[in-house]
């Protein structure tokens, strides 16, 4: 039996390759800090769902005997600089020394593109900083007999049925009769989360004899975020599918605007740090290779989108 470990299984992009690990044969022990919250892969055949601390560097490494492949995609969007350290430093470098330890062959590891960690200072924001500090720590030169094959995947924006952004853009347009839109000229390249998902399959059952240790995984195409927001007004048919008018708010009332999300109990819809992620377009490099190289061709998001927007598919 193939037995995988998928850390952050339970989360949006988490659920779509575990049902795609299922799918192509494997046995997937997912992690997660609450058994008893109402988690979609659990109702998935060959997942095991475990409540576990992941950050105990001795009860991962025990939960993780017996498995022949590890992916990381816990992550957070929020956080002091202690807490993405954590999450996006600690957890990998736990993850990594457990893989070892177990002899695991494979660890995929997911990113954010925009990471960089030849260079993680440079990055604009603690996200992408913790994340390429994360990397680091895995792409490092190996002090170990037997080190896992590692990889790591850079997604750009994730869309699908479940996402945060699309789906949270057209149902605050349903509310709001304007879009005050900090960053509305970032760039992004948005990525199904199928794709993502095959993507992270194909590394694990190595469909492609020498798959590159870094992957940008983004779609065919680029949209400002206004263009994202005016999208999905129309896909889900706000105001006859004319949508709200976009006001693109100019750097210091952004910020404002973030800090007051911040001081709002519960998670953020935007940050201060996460308007410095959108400094630099969240775009492919160019210089690292795409889903291309796993045999993937990205699908664009109008359709897909389409599908599950669209107001037929809330009824
Ligand atoms: N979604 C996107 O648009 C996007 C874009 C670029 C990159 N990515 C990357 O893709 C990966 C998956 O993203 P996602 O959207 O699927 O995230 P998600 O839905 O927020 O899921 C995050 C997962 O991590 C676990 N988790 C969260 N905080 C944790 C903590 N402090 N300690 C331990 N576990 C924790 C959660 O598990 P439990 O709650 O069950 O414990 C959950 O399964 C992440 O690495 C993310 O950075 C996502």
């Amino acid at each position: 039996m193939k037995n995988i470990m998928v850390l952050g299984g339970t989360g949006f992009v988490g659920t779509q390759v575990c049902k795609q690990l299922v799918a192509s044969g494997w046995s997937v022990t997912v992690p997660t800090r609450s058994s008893a919250a109402n988690h979609a892969v659990k109702a998935l055949p060959q997942v095991r769902v475990m409540e576990l601390d992941v950050h105990d560097a001795s009860a991962l490494t025990q939960a993780m005997a017996g498995h022949s492949a590890v992916v990381n995609l816990v992550a957070i969007l929020h956080g002091n600089a202690d807490a993405f350290d954590r999450v996006h430093v600690a957890l990998p470098q736990k993850v990594l020394r457990a893989c070892i330890q177990n002899r695991v062959p494979e660890l995929v590891h997911v990113s954010a593109l925009g990471a960089d960690a030849q260079n993680p200072e440079q990055c604009p924001s603690e996200y992408l900083r913790s994340k390429s500090r994360g990397e680091a720590v895995l792409l490092a030169a190996p002090d170990a007999a037997v080190m896992p094959n590692v990889t790591v995947l850079r997604p750009s924006v994730i869309f699908g049925a479940q996402d945060k952004f699309l789906n949270l853009f057209a149902k605050l347009q349903k509310i709001f009769p304007v879009m005050p839109l900090a960053g509305a000229r970032a760039q992004f390249q948005p990525v199904w989360v199928d794709d993502a998902a095959t993507a992270v399959v194909k590394i694990v059952e190595h469909t492609v004899p020498s798959s590159p240790q870094i992957i940008e995984a983004c779609g065919p195409q680029v949209f400002t975020l206004a263009e994202l927001v005016q999208l999905s007004a129309r896909l889900s048919g706000v105001r006859g599918g004319l949508g709200r008018p976009v006001v693109a708010l100019p750097d210091w009332m952004g910020r404002l605007q973030a800090f007051l999300m911040e001081l709002l109990p519960g998670e953020p819809l935007m940050s201060r740090d996460n308007l410095d992620s959108m400094k630099a377009d969240n775009v492919a490099s160019g210089s690292v290779p795409g889903l291309q190289a796993l045999g993937i061709t990205p699908a664009p998001l109008e359709p897909i989108a389409a599908h599950y927007l669209s107001p037929a598919a809330g009824s």
